[in-house]
């Protein structure tokens, strides 16, 4: 949790940080950029679901039976913002093989900067824990959006989590105030927007760095 955002958590450990530095440089190769990118996701993963409720099941090790702890029945879902969100749902399947998927298309319309959908995949809400992923919370519209999505099909906020690599704090601001029962997981809270909606210092274009494109 941070101080201005109780819906906040940063994720600060050691390898995190320094996966985020090479990811920042510009001279870091688009195949080491989805790399790093997903072992991000995954190490941002153990922290998004230490809170995962636990049951035990009975069972029968070689030597002797005991009551071990399995995940209690929740399953999860975890939905991509495209594009730049399917890197890091790789490295959230990754960890959780047998989670759900659903795919949340956007882009953003360059003169309002505003999301226009042009896709909805996603699988059945019941008792599920959505994990949105998309790097880049900029100007925090398209977060609102998917959010905005999951709750009309039925899923409310407490059942969400949000994972981003770099937040602006405009965008915090925006997201936290529409939706404030989302947590939010980061791995760093930059300085500012720019005039194009870009993060400062970021790391450029997510999409474009991840695929290659220009
Ligand atoms: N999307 C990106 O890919 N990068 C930014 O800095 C902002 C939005």
């Amino acid at each position: 949790m941070t101080a201005a955002f109780p819906s906040l958590q940063l994720v600060d450990h050691p390898l995190i940080q320094h996966k985020l530095s090479l990811m920042r440089d510009k001279t870091t190769p688009t195949i080491q950029f989805r790399q790093l990118l997903k072992e991000i996701a995954l190490l941002m993963g153990y922290e998004l679901t230490r809170d995962l409720p636990l049951t035990t099941e009975r069972i029968e090790t070689p030597l002797v039976a005991m009551d071990a702890p399995r995940i209690h029945g929740k399953k999860v879902a975890i939905v991509s913002i495209l594009r730049a969100g399917l890197t890091m749902a790789e490295g959230l399947h990754e960890l959780m093989p047998s989670a759900r998927t659903g795919h949340i298309g956007l882009y953003r319309d360059h003169d309002t900067k505003m999301p226009v959908e042009y896709l909805v995949k996603l699988p059945e809400p019941e008792g599920r824990l959505f994990i949105i992923v998309d790097p880049m919370l900029a100007t925090g519209n398209s977060a609102i959006h998917a959010v905005d999505v999951l709750n009309k099909r039925g899923v409310d906020d407490a059942r969400i989590r949000f994972l981003a690599l770099v937040i602006a704090p405009e965008g915090m601001t925006k997201f936290a105030d529409a939706h404030p029962g989302v947590r939010v997981f980061g791995a760093a809270l930059d300085q500012c927007l720019n005039e194009n909606a870009y993060i400062v210092p970021g790391l450029g274009d997510a999409g474009d760095r991840l695929f290659g494109t220009k």
